[in-house]
């Protein structure tokens, strides 16, 4: 394990010295000169709020890179969740499943809606909704009447499921979603760490009734704060547009809302960031997957300590957050091992805490999460900038 260490500060050391950096952090964007002039072309013309041609411009780009029917763009991945829920119908005091490893949104957006999350496990592998616990969880815990799936315990509904593709990992979406569909639930893909990544050739985010995307200053991609709605169906994304800018009817000067809506669409000048990172997006994933690479090489050695995350057979990541799984039995040095590295100004992180052990989340319903609870103790995301996967980048 020492030796490992070592190994991998040297790594860390190098990259330093080469970029110029007094630390290392998980994630960083890259920004270049493309996004100083796009920034200086929307600030010129005057239009940085809900009005401006950068925002469809964006769109277009996401969706040509997605092939998603229907992308709408919202100030954040947590918003799009928000609305993903409404857009499957969800109403008060409906579940909704979803894993307990995840970022918080993902229950937060449940209860911004007024529903009640529900917990369930993941795999082992790459952290995904865990298909055969799924299976088993409907077969023996709930029943479908009148095209509704009731949650034979609590008697309510339940309306939709969130898988989340961990890291831009890819869950095993095609098969949950035949789970779901065979037990009348709705699926929404949390694909906010997933751009770039592919399920057999399908972006992730396309695979669900809705899907939806992050461009948070640490993904892959950044629009400072931004998210996106990802649809097939041209309804669902005009339902989305007019939630997301407070059901206002287009008129000349009336100021008409026709529902309750939100604020929630993406400002001009954050989409003109998006489209000037969308320049470099594929060198970054290019240079993410030189970065695995490396780690690979410098970790494989040490498998009986820990294992590297590589993407699942059956799909292509965009590697958003390199990680390491450390065997069981090593399980309590996890600790001692981001020290070494925290010490050194590297700054590792451990995964979530799980979203169930939230005090304000321990009420709410949960399946057998026996491996999410082992995963818990033994996964680390080592830094993850596009930067590391060359030995220089013209910043
Ligand atoms: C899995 C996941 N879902 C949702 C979000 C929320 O996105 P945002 O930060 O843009 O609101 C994030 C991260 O930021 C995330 O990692």
């Amino acid at each position: 394990m020492i030796k490992l260490i070592q190994k991998l500060n040297i790594f860390f050391n190098k990259q330093k010295k080469i970029n110029k950096l007094k630390q290392l952090p998980l994630h960083e964007p890259i920004l270049t000169y493309h996004d100083q002039k796009s920034l200086k072309k929307c600030l010129k013309s005057g239009y940085v709020s809900s009005v401006g041609k950068f925002v469809s411009l964006f769109e277009k780009k996401i969706k040509k890179i997605t092939k998603s029917n229907f992308v709408v763009a919202t100030v954040n991945g947590t918003s799009s969740l928000q609305i993903a829920l409404q857009l499957v119908g969800l109403k008060k005091n409906e579940e909704v499943l979803l894993p307990s490893i995840g970022f918080i949104a993902t229950a937060n957006s449940v209860l911004y809606n007024n529903g009640i999350p529900h917990f369930v496990d993941i795999e082992m592998n790459h952290f995904g909704m865990n298909p055969d616990k799924l299976q088993k969880f409907f077969e023996t815990k709930t029943k479908v009447k009148n095209n509704l799936c009731i949650n034979k315990k609590t008697t309510r509904v339940i309306r939709a499921l969130i898988v989340v593709h961990v890291f831009g990992h890819s869950a095993q979406i095609r098969k949950i979603i035949k789970i779901a569909k065979k037990y009348k639930v709705r699926v929404i893909e949390d694909a906010a760490e997933a751009l770039g990544s592919f399920n057999n050739r399908k972006h992730l985010g396309t695979f669900g009734d809705v899907g939806i995307l992050s461009f948070n200053g640490n993904k892959i991609i950044t629009t400072g704060g931004g998210g996106a709605i990802l649809t097939k169906r041209k309804s669902l994304a005009n339902k989305a547009l007019n939630l997301t800018t407070t059901f206002r009817k287009k008129h000349k000067w009336d100021y008409i809302h026709n529902k309750l809506g939100y604020n929630f669409r993406l400002p001009n000048i954050n989409a003109a960031l998006g489209v000037s990172q969308l320049i470099t997006f594929k060198k970054n994933l290019i240079l993410k997957r030189n970065l695995f690479r490396i780690y690979k090489k410098l970790i494989n050695p040490y498998k009986n300590y820990l294992t590297l995350v590589e993407e699942p057979p059956f799909s292509k990541s965009n590697y958003w957050l390199q990680t390491v799984v450390l065997k069981e039995e090593f399980s309590k040095k996890r600790n001692f091992f981001l020290n070494e590295f925290h010490k050194k100004k590297v700054f590792i992180r451990p995964v979530w805490k799980l979203l169930h052990k939230q005090k304000f989340l321990m009420k709410f319903p949960k399946d057998n999460l026996s491996n999410s609870e082992n995963l818990e103790k033994r996964i680390i995301n080592l830094p993850s900038s596009s930067y590391l996967g060359i030995k220089s980048y013209d910043k």
